[in-house]
């Protein structure tokens, strides 16, 4: 009997070191410690025994069992701590800060507005035109009414490049060509995107977009650059939208206006946006100066015009209630992927 019982012992230690997953593991418990394993069977045969032999091999076998469940229940513990090791480890490989893989592409909100924008202004007869971010400072200014060492261009903090051309600090610089491109009567609007030295807060950033609208024709008065506004807003936001007109100075246009909506993140309480007065500048305008047609080409007798340039970030701000202007150019996946 106690070779019988030595032998088992021997064969558990060899079947245990070929043990590689849990489920191997089970098996082995099942082998020798189930109803019908071997340690039952080894039990069993102690029928054959009596007396003292039967006492004595009765606690053997006892001492075996008990020393393959603890040796069992120490492997199965082994096996947990190096299967959480392995996931541990593993998980170091990856940077957890990294965006998701399983982002799908989606416009930038500015797209979005942009687009909303273009579609309005071709129902109502306007071309949508493109001109380079990189002007010269003749269509930037000269074209415009503002010659050199006007105070006018204190305004717009310009980035020069080295070759003497600049980084277009308005869509406005467009105005010329187009104007020369296509003549009178004229309907066309020209987006961009636009730059200007300015330290960048909750409301102000050094790079953003434009949307200019030049309509020339016949017989155009404030009433009609009034008018598209309004339409155009109206359908942007879906509800008639509060504007109001100031007095505003800029050297292509006279008489030239501020259009301001009311703040439709605040509902015009007043908010960082806002710069807590209720109302965002949304919308510089005015009728085109007459030299301005005239170095464009159009005769200023024969024709009038109104121009305007929307703050296309500004106005995605409103649209989408995004309340840093920082969020558009911060490049964040997180806050693109919610315009999807
Ligand atoms: N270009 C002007 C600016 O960005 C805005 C403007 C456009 C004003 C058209 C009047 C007419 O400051």
């Amino acid at each position: 009997m106690e070779q019988k019982i030595t032998a088992l012992r021997e064969r558990f230690a060899f079947a245990l070191s070929n043990v590689a997953d849990p489920v191997a593991l089970e098996a082995l418990r099942v082998e020798y410690l189930g109803k019908k394993g071997l340690l039952a069977d080894l039990m069993q045969s102690l029928r054959e025994l009596s007396g003292e032999g039967k006492k004595q091999a009765g606690q053997f076998i006892n001492a075996l069992k008990n020393e393959v469940e603890q040796t069992i229940r120490s492997a199965a513990e082994a096996q947990q701590k190096a299967e959480l090791d392995k996931l541990v480890n593993g998980a170091k490989q990856y940077d957890v800060t990294l965006p998701e893989r399983t982002l799908h592409g989606s416009y930038h909100p500015i797209s979005l507005v942009q687009r909303e924008v273009e579609h309005i202004f071709v129902t109502m007869g306007f071309t949508v035109e493109e001109y380079p971010e990189i002007v010269d400072d003749y269509h930037c200014f000269e074209a415009l009414n503002i010659p050199k060492h006007h105070p006018a261009r204190d305004m717009q903090d310009t980035y020069y490049l080295n070759n003497g051309q600049l980084l277009k600090t308005h869509t406005s610089a467009a105005q010329n060509a187009i104007m020369r491109k296509y003549g009178a009567p004229l309907r066309a609007i020209f987006p961009g995107r636009c730059f200007r030295n300015e330290s960048i807060d909750a409301c102000h950033e050094n790079t953003f977009f434009q949307m200019e609208g030049i309509m020339i024709d016949r017989d155009i008065s404030i009433a009609n650059l009034i008018y598209f506004m309004k339409t155009m807003l109206s359908e942007v936001f879906q509800q008639d939208i509060k504007v109001r007109l100031r007095p505003g100075f800029f050297p292509f246009v006279e008489p030239g206006f501020e259009l301001d909506i009311s703040c439709l993140i605040c509902g015009g309480e007043g908010c960082p946006s806002c710069k807590d007065s209720g109302w965002l500048e949304l919308c510089p305008c005015g009728m085109i100066h007459p030299r301005v047609l005239e170095m464009g080409g159009i005769d200023p007798n024969e024709y009038t015009g109104f121009a305007f340039g929307l703050g296309l970030t500004r106005l995605a701000m409103m649209r989408y209630g995004v309340k840093d202007i920082r969020d558009f150019n911060s490049g964040n996946l997180r806050v693109l992927a919610q315009f999807t």
